[in-house]
């Protein structure tokens, strides 16, 4: 085949692949098979791979760019991206368009009501119609630059239909069966299950290898219009008609009312409906049509005035309790568990639920055998609302907590002042799994294949005992590559998160080791204070207590654990074994711009080159006359030069002088 030819085909082809595209994703009515698509997504690579320089990052054959991030930049959001307010019922949805009606009161309201897709808000850049840059809310003023995860997901055209300058706003999101089926690989390879479809979604974006976006199924719908100039529409109806337009999939079941009661009406309607979606909803969002009145009524520092959510009220179901069950935690904490006959409940199967301790099982008098009243509340785990009690037929049994633990036979106690019940045996099989576990936990050490599954395998193959034992697993290479289920990948994956584990910082340490009261909070706090394990574990009370927000109660807790033997021996351990035990140097990285490297182009309003760069230069950061891999921001003025557009490919992040403002000034 020619070039000229080759280039023409692929002209022909992207062409095609992009028409699908928007027929399946945004118009869902695609006209061709599934196997036909990839046909074409076929031709297309074998000739790009004969012609590699005709390839274009915008070519649908380009969506995993391969290359694994360093870090996320920042991004700089130039409209805040707010959140709303909720109203959980019809009274509080009436008393805001009440509060709506006395700011504007000649206006005649129009509500538009969308599909409260639950997952994560981005914002999504697109230059001359290109996409150039992706990141997540973060605080809704800075977001994290996620470009490189976005790519992957195929409902976000790489390209629009119109060469226009935009930034969109929506939610990406998994599919619930994507869900269930990533759930269900990750139990059978011992690794950590996501709580809900959201979480696994945010998970996949964090990653800074965008193959693992990529081989998760995840999608975008868009609801909002974000910094476009040139797109002037006059309600949030036709600005979701352009961003269709443009080629952009926006929230499907998209309605207008003329009033509150017709809106409450089509929220009640989704009420049980919404489990025949294909993905979670968590509610409906209400905004005011026209456009002028948004902007009449204005925002709080938090949310617009002129939207709010509708939440569904925490779903319910009633079943019978099995049994009750009795767990124990990393220091030793007994939880009596309901073991529940199975339910279905807001989407998924409800088994158990925890009764929490002692006293609310006293309180809610559950019994074995009871009928009783299961919820939802905000997140995944289930809760026991009430008994049925009318559903008693005197067969039921009462439970009381076991005098001895259900793991290892010792006698368990209630300490004066505590509700819990607890096993003091520091041996006890049961704390010894939990406290591994908590240990390699995602906001611990972060040891990925460390999960339940993982760590009780390993501690019934006898290959570790202790959190220490973990760091001699890579001289049990051969003994792992026996384990059941183990597959070499697996294995080399393990001994790969178990070396990066060396390198966390101190506070994950610290809040991995499991010691009582001490959160992520308090470990940071730590950390920060004393700079280093050895000064934590050696400070007296009073001394811990110096630092803020520490008091007595978790100041004793520390020094207890630093007096013990065993603690002393397990640190040694880790000290041995390589594991990170200060705090890296904070001394100058107080400084807003420490370590940013900066590019400047363009006329900037108010600064001159030489006052931009000294400024940048005092707060620590550089400049640089050139665009590279390592440019942390492009600072924009008028009439940029090309250094822009080699920026915006490199997916730097770009700020204006006002944004240079904020960073100065540390606001951002
Ligand atoms: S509008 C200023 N529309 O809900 C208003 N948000 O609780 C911006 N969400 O952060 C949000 N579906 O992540 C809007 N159709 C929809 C939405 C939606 C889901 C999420 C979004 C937002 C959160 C607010």
């Amino acid at each position: 085949m020619k070039r000229e030819e080759a280039e023409k085909l692929v002209m022909e082809l992207r062409q095609k692949i992009e028409e699908h595209n928007y027929r399946y994703y945004v118009l869902d009515d695609p006209i061709i098979s599934d196997a036909e698509f990839d046909a074409l997504m076929r031709q297309l690579q074998e000739i790009e791979k004969k012609f590699p320089d005709l390839i274009t990052p915008d070519s649908p054959t380009q969506r995993v760019g391969g290359q694994v991030q360093a870090g996320f930049a920042q991004v700089v959001h130039q409209i805040p991206m707010l959140s709303l307010d909720n109203a959980l019922n019809l009274h509080e949805l009436r008393e805001f368009a009440r509060r709506a009606q006395n700011l504007v009161p000649h206006a005649q309201l129009e509500y538009v009501v969308e599909l409260k897709v639950d997952g994560l808000a981005v914002s999504l850049q697109y230059e001359n119609g290109l996409f150039v840059r992706g990141a997540t809310r973060g605080n809704g003023e800075v977001g994290e630059d996620i470009t490189h995860n976005l790519r992957t997901v195929k409902s976000i055209p790489l390209r629009l239909r119109e060469p226009v300058t935009v930034e969109v706003r929506g939610e990406v999101y998994m599919p619930r069966a994507s869900f269930l089926q990533l759930n269900a690989e990750r139990e059978k390879q011992g690794l950590p299950l996501f709580a809900n479809p959201r979480n696994a979604a945010a998970g996949s974006l964090r990653q800074l290898d965008p193959k693992v976006a990529a081989s998760r199924n995840l999608a975008m719908v868009t609801y909002a219009l974000g910094a476009s100039p040139d797109i002037k529409p006059a309600t949030h109806y036709e600005a979701l008609m352009t961003l269709k337009r443009l080629g952009l999939r926006i929230t499907p079941q998209i309605e207008i009312f003329q009033s509150v009661e017709e809106v409450m009406a089509y929220c009640e309607s989704w009420r049980e409906r919404r489990h025949d979606l294909p993905f979670d909803i968590d509610g409906l969002v209400i905004k005011i049509n026209d456009l002028a009145v948004q902007e009449k009524l204005g925002a709080t520092s938090k949310s617009p005035r002129w939207a709010i959510a509708y939440k569904f009220p925490a779903e319910q179901a009633e079943t019978r309790v099995k049994e009750i069950s009795v767990q124990v935690g990393r220091i030793g904490t007994l939880t009596p568990i309901a073991e529940l006959e199975p339910v279905l409940l807001a989407g998924t199967v409800v088994k158990r639920a925890s009764l929490h301790n002692e006293d609310i099982l006293r309180e809610k008098d559950v019994r074995i055998g009871d009928y009783v009243i299961v919820q939802k509340a905000g997140d995944i785990i289930p809760e026991i609302v009430s008994v049925v009690t009318a559903k008693r037929t005197g067969e039921e049994k009462p439970f009381t907590m076991p005098a001895h633990c259900p793991a290892c036979g010792s006698a368990v106690t209630r300490l004066p002042g505590e509700v819990a019940v607890r096993c003091l045996n520091a041996n006890c099989p049961a704390q010894v799994l939990e406290r591994i576990v908590h240990f390699a936990s995602r906001n611990a050490m972060d040891i990925e294949g460390l999960g339940v599954a993982g760590v009780q395998q390993l501690l019934e193959a006898g290959l570790i005992a202790d959190v220490a034992d973990i760091y001699e697993l890579p001289k049990k290479r051969d003994a792992l590559l026996q384990l059941e289920r183990k597959a070499e990948k697996s294995v080399e994956n393990l001994l790969a998160a178990i070396e990066a584990s060396k390198k966390r910082p101190l506070w994950r340490l610290l809040y991995g080791l499991g010691i009582r009261f001490v959160g992520e909070r308090t470990a940071k706090l730590l950390a920060d204070h004393f700079g280093s394990l050895d000064e934590i574990l050696a400070a007296a009370p009073e001394e811990l207590e110096q630092v803020p927000e520490i008091g007595p109660k978790i100041a004793r807790s520390i020094y207890e654990f630093a007096s013990l033997k065993e603690s002393r021996e397990l640190i040694k351990r880790l000290r041995k074994a390589g594991l990170n035990f200060v705090q890296r140097k904070t001394g100058t990285s107080s400084l807003p711009l420490q370590g940013k490297v900066f590019v400047l182009t363009g006329t900037l309003p108010t600064y001159s080159r030489d006052e931009a760069t000294k400024l940048i230069e005092e707060a620590g950061g550089k400049v640089t006359g050139s665009v590279s891999k390592n440019t942390d921001y492009i600072v924009v003025g008028e009439k940029p030069g090309s250094k822009l557009a080699k920026a915006q490919n490199l997916g730097i992040t770009v700020i204006d002088e006002a944004g240079l403002k904020e960073l100065l000034a540390g606001t951002k």
